[in-house]
């Protein structure tokens, strides 16, 4: 089974296109040692011929080119794409949808019911494409039980609930809802391996440590360094955990429950945000998370199990 990162930003990526902070910029005029990251999304596939794309970014156009995988090999219009799986209504994660639109037949969508209705009223996306390929709806529920994927035969999946946020403009921001937010553990049936994807992750519960100590790689969010982060630099008045993200520094804070999972267990962190510092090869925070053998997702990065 193949997996395949195609962009490890969070929302804005790295660089986002109006920031001037000091890693920004650090990245654009080539003072900083950094690489440079698309917006949030992952591809799985058993064949590496079929694969499903979890979450569609705005970035994906530029995905695509970088991945010749994805690109159309077998027919006049063909795509390495045949599903799309969601892990949240958020922008970084739906808008490439849009993108896919020439597409000759509906794209099947897996997603909750709670993610399809945000992105069929709040940010219409699926009434949208309904004037051009539709989409095909498949109801993920949250019950823990593997499921597979139409037409990508080999992969099973089952989605996990995680205290999370629904997008600033779904109608549910202040009073979330079981679904507006999912992980989901990636198996390969043949070999019993799995791993656990979860890029929008507020908080860690018992259950969820004991899912992710069974899985061969954690993929998890790495949005903010701090709590306070966005705040300190003057950028937003919210913290990491208004915006449904666990910080990874600090008590309680994501490096503190990687550090318990079992010593065989591959621990990434996915969905960086341009703010956080591990972006910098050269800083401490950077150095602390080498020491606490935890890696940093890049663009192209692949992990077979
Ligand atoms: C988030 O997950 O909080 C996002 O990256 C925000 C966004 O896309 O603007
Ligand atoms: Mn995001
Ligand atoms: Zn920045």
């Amino acid at each position: 089974m193949y997996l395949r990162v195609l962009g490890s930003a969070a929302g804005g990526g790295f660089p986002q296109w109006n920031c001037n902070c000091p890693r920004c910029k650090g990245l654009r005029d080539g003072s900083l040692r950094a690489r440079a990251r698309t917006q949030s999304s992952i591809a799985v596939s058993a064949n590496g011929l079929d694969w499903l794309l979890i979450n569609a970014s705005p970035d994906i156009l530029q995905q695509i080119r970088d991945n010749p995988v994805l690109q159309p090999e077998r027919a006049q219009r063909d795509s390495g794409i045949a599903a799309v799986l969601l892990m949240d209504a958020q922008i970084d994660h739906v808008t490439g949808l849009l993108m896919l639109r020439e597409r000759q037949t509906p794209l099947p969508l897996l997603a909750t019911r709670e993610v399809l209705s945000d992105i069929g009223t709040g940010f219409p996306i699926t009434s949208i494409l309904s004037h051009y390929c539709g989409v095909q709806p498949h109801v993920l529920v949250c019950d823990g039980y593997p499921l597979g994927v139409p037409g990508l035969p080999g992969l099973e999946l089952s989605a996990v609930p995680l205290d999370s946020k629904p997008p600033p403009y779904s109608p549910f921001r202040g009073s979330p809802r079981q679904g507006d937010n999912i992980g989901v553990v990636l198996s390969n049936p043949t070999n019993g391996r799995k791993i656990f994807y979860a890029p929008g992750l507020g908080q860690m519960t018992p259950q969820l440590h004991a899912l992710m100590a069974g899985c061969e790689v954690v993929l998890v969010d790495g949005t903010f360094w701090c709590a306070d982060e966005m705040q300190r630099l003057g950028l937003s008045s919210k913290t990491a955990f208004d915006m449904g993200h666990l910080p990874q520094s600090g008590a309680g804070g994501m490096l503190e429950h990687l550090a318990r999972l079992p010593a065989g267990v591959r621990k990434v962190l996915i969905h960086i945000n341009n703010t956080n510092p591990i972006l910098d090869e050269d800083s401490p925070e950077r150095a602390e998370l080498t020491a606490a053998g935890v890696e940093l997702a890049h663009d192209g990065m692949e992990i077979l199990f």
